[in-house]
Order: structure tokens, then sequence, then C-alpha cells
């Protein structure tokens, strides 16, 4: 029920670009590649097309989706596209940053989960645009992963997920990112940043002021009204329970002898030396947040293949990449910080 084709995802072969998005035109799915993660993709525009995804990823039907374009000037007919936008558009598309701005009528209010707002990115990867204009229509694409779970960062993860649900992958190898785009709300007063993701904070600052919003730091579950419906649920949570240690690499080793005491399978997350004696998965050293960002998902998903039964995961500062790396690792942790 689901096909693979491989593709290159620098000169992607334009009969399979045509086959995906014939998907599309008769309102299937298709996985495939972005710069950050892989996403689910639908015609934005087709109430069927995107309930398709919904179903699939058993996405809960309030929590929004993004809509990639192919060219700056899609967004037109999409949004009211105020002033600010026309400058970030500039300087950050083709690229992981998404726009959240008042739609137009043709946005269908599946597509965002029955808000009068509209999330549109540009994805900076020859796969995604190709496939978008090859449709000829916007593409609706939340990450290609089963709702609650960790991002694909390959085609593999994909197949683990949605494997006989979706029409068909598009494996481009893995993404160059790993963690998904920064979502801005452009409708609030102050811009705001709903999502840390591959635009940080910092690089949006040399333009603009940009407000965090709270769930983005994700310190504890946020309990006000959401201004992102996917702030609300679980995510990025792989199967076995995880604990994020803010308290260095002595309380790591504390607890994972506790738990390894208590009669627990125990994974480590290390972004440092490394330990003995536990199975420890390395996304990458905190000084290289390019490197554990990639790998992130991947080594969570490698833990849980090991069948633990708790990972414990080491943190890093918040500056740059660093943000959007700790709001997964504590949103996974379901807010089980130790400090
Ligand atoms: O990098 C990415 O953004 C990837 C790739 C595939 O583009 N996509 C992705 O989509 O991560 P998804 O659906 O997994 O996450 C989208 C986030 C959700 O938290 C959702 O609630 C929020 O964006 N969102 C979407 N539309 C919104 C809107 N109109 N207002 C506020 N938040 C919105
Ligand atoms: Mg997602």
């Amino acid at each position: 029920m689901t096909d693979v084709l491989s593709i290159d995802p620098r000169k992607p072969e334009r009969e399979k670009i045509q086959i995906a998005a014939d998907v599309i035109r008769r309102g299937g799915t298709v996985a495939f590649p972005t710069e950050t993660v892989y996403g689910l993709g639908a015609d934005a525009l087709r109430m069927d097309a995107v309930r398709k995804i919904f179903e699939a990823k058993r996405r809960p039907p309030d929590n929004p989706i993004i809509v990639h374009v192919a060219g700056k000037e899609d967004v037109h007919q999409l949004a009211e596209v105020p002033e600010i936008a026309e400058k970030l558009i500039q300087k950050f598309w083709p690229g992981p940053l998404t726009l959240v701005m008042r739609k137009k009528e043709r946005v269908p209010s599946i597509t965002t989960g029955g808000l009068d707002t509209v999330a549109i990115r540009m994805p900076d990867h020859n796969v995604a645009l190709s496939l978008i204009k090859e449709s000829g229509t916007p593409i609706a694409a939340p990450s290609a992963n089963l709702a609650g779970r960790c991002s694909p960062t390959t085609a593999e993860h994909v197949r683990e997920d949605l494997w006989g649900r979706i029409d068909l992958i598009l494996d481009g190898g893995p993404t160059r990112i790993g963690v998904e785009s920064t979502v801005l709300n452009l409708v609030s007063e102050q811009p705001t940043i709903l999502r840390p993701g591959g635009i940080s904070a910092e690089k949006l600052r040399e333009i603009l002021d940009v407000g965090i919003h709270p769930a983005a730091i994700a310190e504890k579950e946020f309990r006000g009204i959401p201004r992102s419906p996917g702030m609300k649920y679980r995510h990025y949570a792989p199967h076995a329970e995880l604990l994020v240690v803010e308290g260095g690499e002595e309380k790591v080793k504390q607890l994972a002898e506790k738990f390894k005491r208590e009669g627990k399978k125990v994974g480590i997350l290390a972004m440092g030396r490394g330990y003995t004696g536990f199975i420890t998965a390395t996304p990458g050293r905190r000084e290289d947040k390019k490197m554990v960002a990639k790998n992130l998902f991947g080594k969570l998903r490698e833990l849980d293949k090991a069948n633990v039964d708790i990972i414990l995961a080491e943190s890093m500062d918040m500056n740059g990449l660093g943000l959007a790396i700790m709001n997964r690792l504590r949103k996974a942790s379901g807010y089980r910080i130790v400090r």
C-alpha cells in the first residue's frame, strides 16, 4: 500500500517527482524530505486530502498543519502578509522559518485546525520544492511521524511509523538540520516564537524584536491559552520514560546507578564523555549544537530500539540551537526535569 522511491536530494529525478506529484494531485499522501525533518504532504487546499494526513498520523483535529510553498510570492494567495513578514521572507526563505499570519478564504479550515490563521513556510530542499512546483498546489505537511512520537529524520523513521498508512515515501537520505522549523507568530502584538527551531531567536533578533512564548522554553507544562494548539500535546516521546538531567555528569551517573539498582535498564543520551556500564547514545558533543540537532531524534529512536526502561538525557545551554534542542528534550520528558 505504501510505495518507496529513492530520490537524489540534490538533483531529484524528474520522473520520480512526477509520480509523487500525481499522488498529490489525486488527493493522496506523500512523505518527503525537507531541510529540517521529513514531512507528510497532501494538497493543502483540498479537505479530503488533508483529512488523510490527520488519519494517517492519528493527529488531533484541532492541531493545524504548516502549509509549504515553492515561491516567496505564493504566500499572498494564502494569507494577509504584514510588512514585517516581507522582510523575514526576504532574509530567511527558503529555510526553517514558519510564519503564522491571518489566513485567506482559500485555505480550508481543516488545514488550520479551525483557526483563522495559517502557518506557512518555504522549505530549503530541492525534493520538497520540486514536488510542490510539480503538484501545482501548496502542500500541507506536518512531520511524518505518528502523533506524539519523534519527528523522522530519515525515510526509515517514516516507514517505522507510517508504513501502510500513506501512499508514497520519497527517500532523499537523512535531513540536514534535524529539528523542525521555528514557528513565529506574526498575529500577536509582538512577534513571538511559538516553537523554537532551525532559525535561532538570536538570528531573528538581528532584524526584529521577538518574544519567546513560555511554552517554547518548555520549563513546565504550559497551562494558559495555547497560541499554538501543538503546545497542548505530548511530543517527541520515545516509548521509554525520559528524564532530563540538568545537574551535570555526576548527577547523571548517580541517577543511572540508582535506577540500575532498582532493576531498570537505563539508557543515557550523552553530549559529553559518555558513560561506561550503561547503554549510551551520543547525538554529538554539546559544543557542536548543529550535530546534536541533526542526530537528536535518531538517537532517541535508537535508545528505544535498545528496549531501555528509562532514558536519562543530558542537557545543554539554551543559546542558539540549544533552545530548540532543550525544548524537544523537555517536552519528550513530559517536563520531568532533574536539577
Ligand atoms: O520543519 C517543520 O516545520 C516540519 C517540516 C515538515 O516542514 N513540519 C512540522 O510540522 O514540524 P508539525 O505539524 O509537526 O508542527 C507544526 C507546528 C505545530 O506545533 C502546530 O500546532 C503549529 O506548528 N501551527 C501550525 N499552524 C499554526 C497556526 N495557524 N497557529 C499557531 N500554530 C500553528
Ligand atoms: Mg510534529
